[in-house]
């Protein structure tokens, strides 16, 4: 099995669509509502200016979502207050604005929670006395999501590269690589990166994922920057490129998996796993652990709907008569019956899942 210090030495991460500005507190975002045609960044520096940016998907993707709210509870105390109880009054506030800004991934509150969690304590067992002292904190904290994250990834490419042989092609669905996870690597692209940058000769099949085209704009994007070979198809093609044994398994991120391993992703990865389950293809969510929801059942997740403008045009050109009736959601559950494993940092979970996921989620 390869070492995490040989993914670190082995992959580089290129494109890296979050930066946190150290001296200034504000945060950069690679707007990815403009990619592939304009590389443009925006600079949010308050909680509101983060959920914005996050409702508006500049920043998208789950693990991403996360690390940008990590930083947006950091630029809660950027208001000048000498009075700790007011800092932490403003956090817990920041804290509501931000998991407003999208339902479904649980990275959102995930990383919101323990920014607040952490304050909560800094204060009350008086690690932190003045404000300033909480902000260097809590700036601390935040800069370990990331860290974390990126660590997780590298590891999850390692378990995932086991699934991998040379000349194999994988299908997958949106985008869950480096531009969605804030990291430049990704959870699902980072087996075959990691691969790549291994002299493995892996390659993708990208469905374009209508309506806010991830696959196309995104993923494909993000795959020829870091020379990893992709082909791009009609999200209508994945039926038949599954059939024709075009690819040798499916590989997607999550945005939330249940403790029965009911995997809650981008709309088309249900309709992915189960043909790959009738064609015996093997189909694999990868995703950091916290992205695991131990407490929700299927019913009690929201699945995000969206504008029904970004189903009747393509990038502001109509595609449909003008005021058409629109059904937007824009996630999907796959039940653990069509998974055949989950990938994480800390193992690779197989069914039954009602069992082992709980197990990996303690260790
Ligand atoms: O609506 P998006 O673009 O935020 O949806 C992203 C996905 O569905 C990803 O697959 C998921 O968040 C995992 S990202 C590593």
């Amino acid at each position: 099995m390869v070492t995490l210090e040989e993914a670190k030495r082995a992959f580089i991460p290129k494109l890296r669509p979050l930066r946190w500005d150290r001296e200034r507190h504000v945060l950069t975002i690679l707007d990815q509502t403009l990619l592939p045609f304009e590389v443009y960044w925006v600079e949010a520096k308050d909680p509101s200016q983060i959920a914005e940016a996050i409702k508006s998907m500049r920043v998208r993707g789950a693990p991403a979502i996360g690390i940008a709210a990590a930083y947006g509870m950091v630029t809660a105390l950027n208001s000048p207050t000498n009075d700790i109880k007011e800092s932490l009054n403003a956090l817990a506030k920041a804290k509501l604005q931000l998991d407003a800004a999208r339902p479904t991934a649980v990275n959102l509150s995930w990383a919101t929670s323990r920014m607040l969690s952490k304050a909560n304590r800094l204060v009350h067992e008086g690690e932190a006395k003045k404000v300033d002292e909480l902000k260097e904190l809590l700036e601390e904290e935040a800069n370990r999501v990331y860290e974390e994250e990126l660590e997780a990834e590298l590891k999850i490419g390692i378990y995932g590269f086991e699934k991998l042989n040379d000349g194999d092609v994988v299908l997958t669905q949106c985008n869950a690589g480096g531009l969605a996870t804030g990291t430049g690597l990704g959870t699902a692209l980072a087996p075959v990166k990691l691969a790549r940058a291994l002299g493995v000769n892996v390659s993708v099949v990208a469905p374009e994922t209508r309506p806010w085209l991830q696959g196309s704009r995104l993923t494909a994007y993000e795959l020829m920057t870091d020379g990893v070979p992709v082909t791009l198809i009609s999200d209508t093609a994945v039926g038949l490129v599954l059939y024709k044994k075009m690819v040798n398994s499916v590989m997607v991120g999550a945005d939330r998996i249940l403790a029965d391993g009911h995997v809650f992703n981008k709309v088309g990865t249900f309709k992915e796993a189960v043909i790959a389950h009738e064609l015996g293809v093997p189909f694999y969510a990868l995703a950091p652990t916290s992205t695991l929801d131990l407490r929700s059942s299927v019913e009690e997740v929201k699945i995000e709907e969206r504008s029904p403008d970004e189903v009747r045009t393509v990038r502001g050109v109509p595609v449909a008569p003008e005021g058409v009736k629109v059904y937007n959601p824009v996630f999907d559950v796959t039940p653990p019956k069509y998974v055949t494993a989950i990938i994480t940092e800390a193992g690779i979970i197989y069914p039954p899942f009602e069992k082992n996921v709980r197990k990996i989620a303690n260790m």
